[in-house]
């Protein structure tokens, strides 16, 4: 039962790109040669037909495939300096091949049920307490490891901590109760279930170049693999099972039979979904597992960059410190309106998702012709969208290898930022649904760390990104944090 793989061809990086574009689509004066004109109506511009597109050879099946496999595989763990190498190569649109994916519709159907409950701010908001109980425990789990740890207040395998603390957060939200993975000691099945979304990232990112003869031939790879899914999938069915049962007692106990909890605004995620009936169980399960794979290594790696930041940065880490102890009172923990008064915080993590994007870009099929930068696309091409392309460009942003969180601050001098310009979690109807959580996790953690502790950097050079399914630091972030004393 893999309903999850669905996920692994979305987000695996490298599924089939046919063009890139590296600007804003649409938004022709804000980039100067990207114009979008749906039908090819285009009539004021000469328009070129698709196959002049610039771009890179390959062979007539696999494409580019073999550059990007080669050496090692380095473009696959180096999507990002592939798709910038390309960039500066053939242009802001240019077209590429390297094999096949399909992609389902069925989620229309799914997103329209479970992004009333994860995209609204107000539900979203709802969760600040969970979310802090989280982020208490994580910061019990550091101060205890810092002791063992014992390398003057440094922090070995902070990125396994963060993902505990994603991990532990998302699971709170879906399944409405705490899994346990930062306890002491750890909840076994919480420990079983982290460990096997863990893994799974790692082997989907080594499988997702490969064309997919191992699941016919049965390799023991594969199988450990296949493994790793029916564990995860044991596991949420487990808990989704014992809130169901929960609810069906609620529901019983309930004397006034007229309510009807079904109807209730203040549901909880996981009651929501099951009490409204309109997904089958092994549909819940699929989306929950989707949602957690999706959640956990993009919020934990935002945070290990926006760490590295603050350590490497001290005038931007007194900035940040300033703003949050001018808000809250000693010892008070933020909830989302704290969070609305802070808006260098909010600029800090945007300004880091800028400079690190978690995904290098978005693919999309086209369902209709249309004209792109002066060439005509046909329906049904995939266009890839370049993230991390358009970060670097400077006709969208001024001095783009500087680190300014203050470009995305709002000031009634400045002119008014282009919307387009945000990317970390694309746009439309398949952006990320867990922006508003993803977001409101990350702005109440480093609001609580930078109110409690000094952030100090332990690297000596520069760290690169590297692809392990996202964007990742490609050395251990070294941090260490100091408790403040006020
Ligand atoms: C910093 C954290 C995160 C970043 C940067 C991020 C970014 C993204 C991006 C760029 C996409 C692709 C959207 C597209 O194709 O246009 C995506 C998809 C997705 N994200 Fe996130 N995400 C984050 C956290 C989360 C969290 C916390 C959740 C779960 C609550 C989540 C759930 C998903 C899901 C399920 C999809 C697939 C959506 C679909 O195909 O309908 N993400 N994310």
């Amino acid at each position: 039962m893999l309903i999850g793989f669905r996920k692994i061809s979305l987000r695996s990086c490298l599924a089939l790109r046919v063009i890139a574009v590296n600007g804003i689509v649409n938004q022709s004066t804000a980039v100067g040669n990207l114009d979008h004109k749906p039908n090819g109506n285009n009539e004021s511009v000469e328009v070129k037909p698709f196959s002049e597109i610039p771009g890179p050879k390959g062979l007539p099946l696999i494409g580019s495939l073999l550059t990007v496999l080669k050496n090692d595989g380095y473009y696959i763990k180096k999507t990002h300096l592939y798709m910038i190498m390309n960039a500066k190569k053939y242009g802001r649109i240019h077209k590429d091949k390297m094999g096949n994916f399909d992609e389902g519709e069925e989620w229309r159907r799914f997103r329209s049920i479970l992004d009333k409950k994860l995209l609204k701010v107000k539900d979203v908001s709802a969760y600040s307490g969970r979310m802090n109980d989280v982020i208490t425990d994580l910061i019990n789990y550091l101060t205890k490891k810092q002791l063992e740890d014992d390398l003057n207040g440094e922090i070995s395998n902070l990125r396994d901590c963060l993902y505990k603390w994603s991990f532990e957060t998302i699971g709170t939200i879906l399944y409405n109760k705490r899994l346990g993975t930062l306890q002491d000691p750890p909840n076994p099945i919480a420990e079983k279930f982290y460990h096997s979304v863990c893994l799974m990232f790692e082997q989907s990112n080594d499988l997702a170049p490969i064309p997919p003869y191992y699941k016919y031939f049965k390799t023991k790879y594969w199988k450990d693999y296949c493994q790793l899914w029916d564990t995860m999938f044991e596991i949420a069915e487990q808990l989704i099972n014992e809130e169901h049962q929960r609810l069906q007692q609620i529901m019983q106990d309930i004397a006034d039979k007229s309510v009807d909890l079904r109807r209730s605004e203040e549901l909880e995620f996981l009651p929501y979904v099951l009490l409204r009936g309109e997904l089958n169980s092994d549909e819940i399960v699929g989306n929950i597992i989707d949602l957690m794979i999706a959640a956990v290594d993009t919020s934990a790696n935002t945070m290990l960059w926006t760490l590295y930041i603050l350590g490497k940065n001290p005038e931007i880490q007194e900035k940040l410190y300033q703003e949050v102890s001018n808000v809250l009172k000693k010892g008070e923990y933020p909830d989302s309106g704290a969070i609305q008064k802070m808006s260098y915080l909010r600029a800090l993590i945007k300004e880091t998702q800028r400079m690190y994007p978690i995904l290098p870009g978005v693919p999309r099929f086209i369902d209709t012709d249309i004209v792109l930068a002066g060439y005509r696309i046909p329906a049904n091409t995939r266009i890839m969208a370049g993230f991390c392309v358009m970060s670097c460009d400077e006709s969208i942003f001024d001095e783009p290898t500087k680190f300014k969180p203050e470009r995305w601050i709002r000031s009634p001098s400045k002119r008014r930022l282009d919307p387009y310009i945000y990317t970390a979690f694309s746009f439309g109807p398949r952006m990320c649904i867990g922006r508003r959580v993803a977001e409101l996790q990350m702005q109440l953690l480093i609001a609580r760390l930078i109110s409690q502790f000094r952030v100090e950097c332990r690297n000596t050079g520069e760290v690169g990104q590297i692809i392990r399914t996202v964007a990742s630091p490609e050395t251990d972030i070294r941090i260490a944090l100091e408790p403040r004393i006020n």
